[in-house]
């Protein structure tokens, strides 16, 4: 558990403040049993009243001091325990953000969340266990047995058979028990991954009338959860009746032998009553521990995942000295790039190509040719698996990755914004901008006049990821966010899919205007998007299978004919 040990140091005050405090309990406690034999034995056979009270007192006090001991633990393990537990999801956090896509593709969301939220509350309370009971329960049974045996050595003879027996019958549960509770936190990790595909997806589940299917699916996943917890704690409860078995046994035993050594003489009334009193302590002291293992082998498996993460590399970093100056001339290489994804076959095939500073490249290719993947591959959100991409000559390798991403527009194939107004959304973009050159960039993306027209206008709050939008006018201001970052290269990836062609053809005629100096790329399906660009690629299965600009490919590619002719027979269809 070196996960415990790196996040706990940081509070060893109160981690070590908290075993002490426990002490102090531990010691009140077992002072105890012998008070109440001296009362017994002492006070009331003699009928010394002053003794009574006076013991009675003592004990009293010496139980308020425990209590204190006890409350100021608690304290301290509550504080270490939940300030280890915020550090811990504060750095899974920062690692998370870290993450490259390809990382992504690896880790799901819903378990990125579970290990985020349910994993480091079991170590958060595994923590506040150990700085408690880790350190009672021992101590308890120590000291239990030291003041049984200096109270009667020869009584004790039955611990030396009950503790065995107690012992074995907890670890024959144990080991039966902590692969049942392996299995509960696999099967709530997939209530978890149902729950969160849902909702997520609710729209999707709502528009293709699954719930039923997927209530089902949740109420066998919520039931694994179920029977596996109940068989789970079956076992577990199975121990509360044994132990009652094991204390009874014992103390009739203690009563028998006892009450023949109180015949003889040897022993007093009083102490036989402090004798099962440490005798219960030293067996509850044992079903302690063995819960602490229980639950230590639950945090453990939570704490490899916690760790998996926190261990992960991160596959895309800067190289040693980076090149940190702004790019302010962005064109664009491609070198025998190739590229596939983790498990997938090549995506990308030895392409190459250049771009020059300001041109316009238009990207067109059927679903799935890889037109994502490759404008992917410019900002290093994927790294080309080889060939390489340089960026005014140099290896966009060599680039610090800040400067490269901030050079860098991205409007994304599927349009993500966040709850907030839409002039903080805008603002992502760049941070410092002004009104002005807000509603310039909203003008050039045709987002100004239906944004103007809200009540609200610029203010106008967005719902989660901007659900009180049509999908077109999402995609223009995610567009207007991008240009008011004023990239050097621009990226945008089927960005006016959802826009109608009158407003599509007014965005492309502004962006050509607008971005003399800026290296523009232009994935579309519309042949209409990219016809006035420098350069046209046509993408086909990851390969180029032909490049030029609209007049060249229209005498020389018959995959570009077709796509142009299929186009302007159907006709261009008009969506928002
Ligand atoms: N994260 C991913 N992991 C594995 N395969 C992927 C991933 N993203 C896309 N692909 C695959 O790569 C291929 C190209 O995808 P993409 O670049 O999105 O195509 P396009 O944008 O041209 O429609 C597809 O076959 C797709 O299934
Ligand atoms: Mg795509």
């Amino acid at each position: 558990m070196k996960l415990i040990y790196t996040y706990l140091k940081k509070y060893w005050g109160y981690s070590i403040l908290a075993p002490l405090l426990m002490l102090i309990e531990v010691v009140c406690d077992l002072l105890q049993p012998n008070l109440l034999a001296k009362i017994v034995d002492q006070g009331i056979a003699s009928g010394d009243i002053t003794l009574i009270v006076q013991t009675g007192l003592t004990m009293i006090g010496v139980a308020f001091i425990g209590m204190i001991g006890g409350f100021g633990c608690t304290i301290a393990a509550s504080i270490a325990s939940q300030n280890a537990g915020t550090d811990i999801r504060y750095e899974l956090f920062t690692k998370v953000q870290s993450f490259s896509f390809s990382t992504f593709d690896r880790f799901s969301s819903s378990s990125l969340l579970t290990r985020l939220t349910n994993d480091v509350v079991q170590v958060q309370n595994l923590i506040m266990m150990l700085l408690r009971i880790f350190v009672r329960a021992p101590l308890l049974c120590l000291g239990g047995i030291v003041m049984a045996v200096s109270l009667n050595a020869r009584l004790s003879l039955i611990l030396v058979v009950i503790i065995p027996v107690v012992g074995i019958t907890l670890f024959i549960i144990m080991k039966k028990g902590l692969p049942l509770f392996a299995k509960v936190q696999v099967k709530l990790d997939r209530v978890n991954q149902v729950v969160q595909e849902n909702l997520s997806a609710i729209r999707v589940v709502k528009a293709f009338v699954r719930e039923r299917k997927e209530k089902k699916r949740f109420h066998t996943a919520n039931k694994d959860l179920r029977d596996m917890n109940v068989k789970a704690f079956k076992l577990m409860v199975l121990t509360m009746p044994i132990m009652m078995l094991c204390v009874n046994l014992s103390v009739v035993a203690i009563l028998w032998f006892g009450g023949i050594q109180v015949n003889a003489g040897s022993m007093q009334v009083g102490q036989i009553m402090a004798y099962i009193n440490y005798m219960t302590q030293i067996l509850i002291a044992l079903m302690m521990i063995t819960f602490l293992l229980l639950y230590y082998s639950r945090a453990q498996a939570s704490a490899n995942r916690i760790n998996e993460v926190l261990e992960t590399k991160i596959d895309i970093v800067n190289i040693n000295n980076p090149i940190v100056a702004p790019i302010t001339k962005g064109s664009v290489r491609f070198d025998s790039v190739s590229f596939h994804y983790l498990k997938s076959p090549p995506i990308l095939k030895d392409l190459s190509f250049s771009v020059q500073e300001g041109e316009t490249v238009g990207i067109i290719g059927g679903t799935g040719s890889g037109k994502t993947t490759l404008l992917q591959l410019i900002p290093r959100l994927y790294e080309v698996s080889d060939g390489s991409i340089s960026i005014q000559n140099q290896n966009i390798k060599s680039y610090d990755l800040k400067t490269l991403r901030e050079s860098i527009g991205f409007v994304l194939q599927n349009t993500i914004l966040f709850s907030g107004t839409i002039l903080e959304n805008l603002k992502w973009g760049n941070q410092e901008a002004t009104i002005q050159e807000v509603e310039e960039v909203c003008k050039i993306a045709q987002a100004h006049d239906f944004i103007d027209q809200f009540p609200e206008g610029y203010n106008t709050v967005l719902g989660q990821k901007g659900v009180n939008l049509s999908g077109g006018q999402k995609q223009r201001i995610a567009i207007a966010r991008a240009l008011l970052k004023k990239p050097s290269i621009l990226l945008l990836d089927d960005s006016t899919s959802a826009v109608d062609t009158a407003t599509d053809a007014k965005i492309q005629k502004n962006l050509k205007s607008y971005l003399r100096s800026t290296t523009t790329f232009i994935v579309a399906q519309r042949v209409n998007s990219i016809m006035n660009a420098d350069k046209i690629l046509v993408l086909e299965e990851g390969r180029i299978a032909s490049i030029g600009n609209h007049p060249m490919l229209m005498k020389e590619s018959l995959l570009y004919q077709e796509i142009y002719r299929s186009q302007i027979q159907e006709g261009a269809t008009d969506e928002e």
